[in-house]
């Protein structure tokens, strides 16, 4: 998708189709709007009549397609919901509604009218760059194992009108940041929705060393024999049952500028979580080839990070392995000794994100001593169960770092919900025959007992934990309450959100 800025009117550009927003109707005031005015002219009064016979109601995802009379091809309107909720968030999901529900219809090119979308509090930069984000990411597919597929929108045009001509050269330079972070997040979401045969920890170092190359970054993989040298039995533990060997892999994206702060960025890569001797049930294990997302988006971050060249100098951190059960399998009962010295009572081998980041978290906390560690994992289903398969569990242990994710979670439109972590939650995690154990014997608050136990391993460093199991990914049932810019598969979750954070991180 090329999303380009164009000077000239939408209505009377040549693009095969021009959106224009609808605001739900409401029963005290239900008079046909007056920003449809030009529509309705345009359509020589189909738009009228379709909103006088109540066929355009302005509910989300609501798609009107009129063929204009004049022949300059399409005249979509598009739902918003609202207007007192209109925000950069409704205009995102409405881009997307539109590409998405454009799809396979023959429209190749699409405008939008910059004026008619920049209404309260949406400002002319922030509809550009939720625009962006609809058009690229709602018009994601993953097309990498279909033999066909159905055409798509390509090319977005954003036309300023004379009221924005002036901004121009500000609103190019958003656009040009937002395309750029988009089209990292296309790039994240096709590794992520790799399948485990193919995507696997080796696979995953690969795809590092390639990203190193291209934007040279310094790449470090730790294999198993170099691990076992390290250390590091948390990975090698949980990689023990399967045939493709675990690494722990890093990026060092230097920095932009030279006093800036260290953030290193940690992702659970489990290629597939089969749960282990402690096997799941099927249906549980349909959509484990997703639990390396937090892994594929930390990659992600660091293509973002090295792109746009942002202040701080970012450490990514991907601790990969794939959790099968098998004769060489960890099992319940063992007691695991991790780089940190630290041992690990395994009392489920499906609480294995938790055993294979106590390696990242404890490695890149000594060896690096950054001032900030966030980590990203799929780690519990008790996240999803607290908090819905939209939105991440943020624990941190320090505030500044703690609101400024949530800043930044407010403009890209990826929610975050703090939750608290107290010291019942730790000593649920104390083990009687090692420091910890990797499983509670009492189920309450799964999410922030997991959270525990990883804080045991980033010391005394501000830390930011984020439980994306449920929004990293999308199934055929969630997706349909999803807003259309959350594909079928992994979103990259938290791409567009540590990104925006470490832009940002230099202003605080
Ligand atoms: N990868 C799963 C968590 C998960 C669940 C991610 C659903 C995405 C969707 C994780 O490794 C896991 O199995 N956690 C267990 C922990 C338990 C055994 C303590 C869980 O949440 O049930
Ligand atoms: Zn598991
Ligand atoms: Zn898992």
């Amino acid at each position: 998708m090329k999303v380009e800025i164009d000077r000239r009117d939408g209505l009377t550009a040549a693009a095969d189709a021009v959106v224009s927003l609808v605001f739900e109707r409401s029963e005290k005031d239900d008079t046909f709007p007056h920003a449809l005015a030009r529509e309705d002219e345009a359509t020589k009064g189909l738009v009228r009549a379709a909103w006088d016979k109540k066929e355009i109601r302005g509910k989300p995802k609501e798609l009107t397609v009129f063929h204009r009379p004049d022949g300059r091809g399409r005249l979509v309107l598009i739902g918003v919901g609202p207007r007192s909720k209109y925000d950069p968030e409704a205009l995102r999901r409405a881009i997307a509604s539109v590409v998405r529900g454009l799809r396979g219809k023959g429209v190749r090119t699409l405008a939008v009218r910059l004026p008619s979308v920049v209404v309260e509090p949406v400002t002319s930069e922030s509809a550009i760059r939720a625009i962006t984000d609809g058009a690229v990411l709602g018009v994601y597919e993953f097309v990498k194992y279909k033999t066909k597929t159905e055409g798509n929108v390509e090319e977005t045009s954003i036309h300023l009108g004379d009221e924005f001509a002036r901004e121009e050269a500000a609103l190019k330079k958003a656009l040009a940041e937002q395309s750029s972070i988009d089209d990292t997040v296309v790039w994240t979401r096709d590794i992520g929705n790799l399948p485990a045969d193919t995507a696997t920890p080796e696979r995953l170092a690969e795809e590092a060393r390639a990203l190193g190359k291209e934007f040279g970054l310094k790449v470090t993989v730790f294999d198993e024999k170099k691990l076992a040298e390290m250390h590091c039995g948390g990975l090698l533990a949980v990689g023990g049952g399967s045939t493709h060997p675990p690494r722990m892999i890093l990026l060092e994206y230097p920095g932009g500028s030279k006093r800036g702060k260290t953030i290193a960025v940690v992702g659970k890569g489990i290629t597939f979580d089969s749960g282990g001797i402690s096997i799941k049930p099927s249906a549980s294990m349909a959509h484990m080839k997703f639990d390396k997302s937090g892994a594929v988006a930390v990659l992600g971050i660091l293509r973002a990070a090295a792109t746009l060249k942002v202040p701080p100098r970012v450490i990514g951190v991907l601790c990969a392995a794939e959790n099968l059960p098998s004769g060489s399998a960890y099992r319940p009962g063992d007691i695991v000794r991790t780089y940190s010295g630290k041992t690990i009572e395994v009392l489920n081998t499906d609480a294995e994100g938790r055993v294979v980041l106590s390696d990242g978290l404890s490695y890149v906390t000594q060896q690096y001593k950054p001032d900030e560690v966030i980590d990203l994992a799929t780690l519990t289903g008790a996240e999803v169960v607290a908090l819905g398969d939209n939105t991440a569990g943020l624990v941190s242990t320090d505030e500044r770092l703690a609101q400024g994710l949530l800043a930044a979670s407010a403009v890209t439109g990826e929610p975050i919900w703090r939750m608290p972590l107290t010291d019942y939650h730790r000593e649920l995690v104390k083990s009687d025959v090692g420091d910890v154990r990797n499983s509670t014997e009492i189920p309450p608050a799964g999410m922030l007992t997991a959270a525990a136990f990883l804080e045991t391993f980033v010391g005394t460093t501000p830390w930011a934990h984020l439980d994306i199991a449920g929004p990293a990914y999308t199934s055929l049932t969630t997706y349909k309450y999803q807003p259309s810019y959350q594909n079928l598969g992994m979103t990259a979750f938290g791409v567009r959100l540590i990104t925006r954070y470490l832009l940002d991180s230099a202003r605080a």
